[in-house]
């Protein structure tokens, strides 16, 4: 028995890559997992219907509470090995938020809960095993994205960056620094399997491109979240504009492609394995991450 543990599977990008991963193999076990339950749960019995894979299940997690996700782990460590993990939820916010454990919130979630959920289900995943964690373009000072660029010092500044930063771009610089934290970690991480030799496992960074009209931007005023579900739709047709469901496909394949047994430590943009910023492969960065997540979670 195979499964596949996909983080913010509810909605968005998450639900189009369940949906196809559960269509593909119906006897895998697909475990969404979400803060909101009725709304996982309704996730789980739609996919379902669709799908008729019959093994799709909903877990609760908050990305931004490390006993959330150590309460997941545990659980998922009674359930049958993982064959995959896609670290895909996500949040953005316009200003900065703290988490009970006081950790900026974008940061908590995007990162260190990931973080943390890969280190406690690694001794569970089944190799051959995948790892994919969703980025985004704006990780990438290079890339027009109409972000503020990344602003990575040390982990501790992300986590507890300096309050008296431009409050008009605080919550998406602290967005688009944390996409780069996803790629120092994806990399970082297969560098750290290939080392040990553990080369069954996999781990590979994916951006879906620009998606408007997901839950992203929810926290956002009404104009922008006017624009965001609305107008930018329209926009569909440009060339790095998505719709979840083509984006979903890429993701899943990231999962499934028999072709790509082996390849690690790759960024793909939708179907294409391409360079990320020259930032996300500072191997001393993604180094001083690591041990620094490490001990704010209280894995050291
Ligand atoms: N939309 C875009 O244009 C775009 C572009 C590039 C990259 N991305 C990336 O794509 C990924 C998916 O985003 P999306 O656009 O599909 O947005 P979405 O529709 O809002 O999906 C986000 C998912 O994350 C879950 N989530 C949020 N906070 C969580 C938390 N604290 N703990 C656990 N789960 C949480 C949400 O469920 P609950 O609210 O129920 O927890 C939801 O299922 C993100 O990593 C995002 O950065 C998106």
């Amino acid at each position: 028995m195979q499964s596949v543990l996909i983080t913010g599977g509810n909605s968005g990008l998450g639900y189009q890559c369940a949906r196809v991963i559960a269509a593909a193999q119906p006897q895998w076990h697909v475990v969404l997992a979400s803060r909101d339950r009725a709304k996982t749960t309704e996730a789980a019995r739609s996919l379902t219907a669709e799908t008729g894979n019959a093994n799709i299940v909903a877990a609760e997690l908050d990305l931004a509470s490390q006993e959330s996700v150590r309460r997941l782990a545990a659980s998922l460590k009674a359930a049958p090995p993982l064959s995959a993990i896609v670290c895909n939820a996500g949040m953005q916010f316009t200003d900065l938020k703290f988490t009970a454990e006081g950790n900026e919130l974008t940061f908590a979630v995007n990162h260190l809960g990931h973080f943390l959920l890969v280190n406690l289900l690694l001794s569970h995943l089944s190799p051959p095993a995948r790892i994919v964690v969703v980025g985004s373009a704006t990780h990438d000072p290079e890339q027009f994205t109409g972000m503020p660029k990344p602003d990575y010092r040390h982990a501790q500044n992300a986590a507890k960056p300096e309050l008296d930063v431009d409050a008009g771009t605080a919550g998406r610089r602290a967005y688009t620094t944390s996409k780069l934290c996803n790629m120092m970690f994806a990399y970082e991480l297969s560098r750290q399997l290939s080392v040990r030799g553990d080369n069954a496992i996999t781990v590979n960074a994916f951006d879906p491109g620009l998606m408007p009209g997901t839950g992203l931007a929810r926290d956002y005023g009404s104009v922008q979240k006017f624009f965001w579900r609305f107008a930018l739709p329209v926009l569909r047709l440009l060339p790095g504009v998505n719709s979840t469901s083509r984006s979903g496909e890429n993701l899943a394949r990231l999962v499934l492609d028999p072709t790509l047994e082996g390849t690690s430590g790759k960024y793909f943009v939708g179907r294409k394995a391409v360079a990320s910023s020259k930032e996300s492969y500072d191997e001393a960065k993604a180094s001083e991450l690591w041990a620094s997540s490490l001990e704010m979670v209280s894995l050291a």
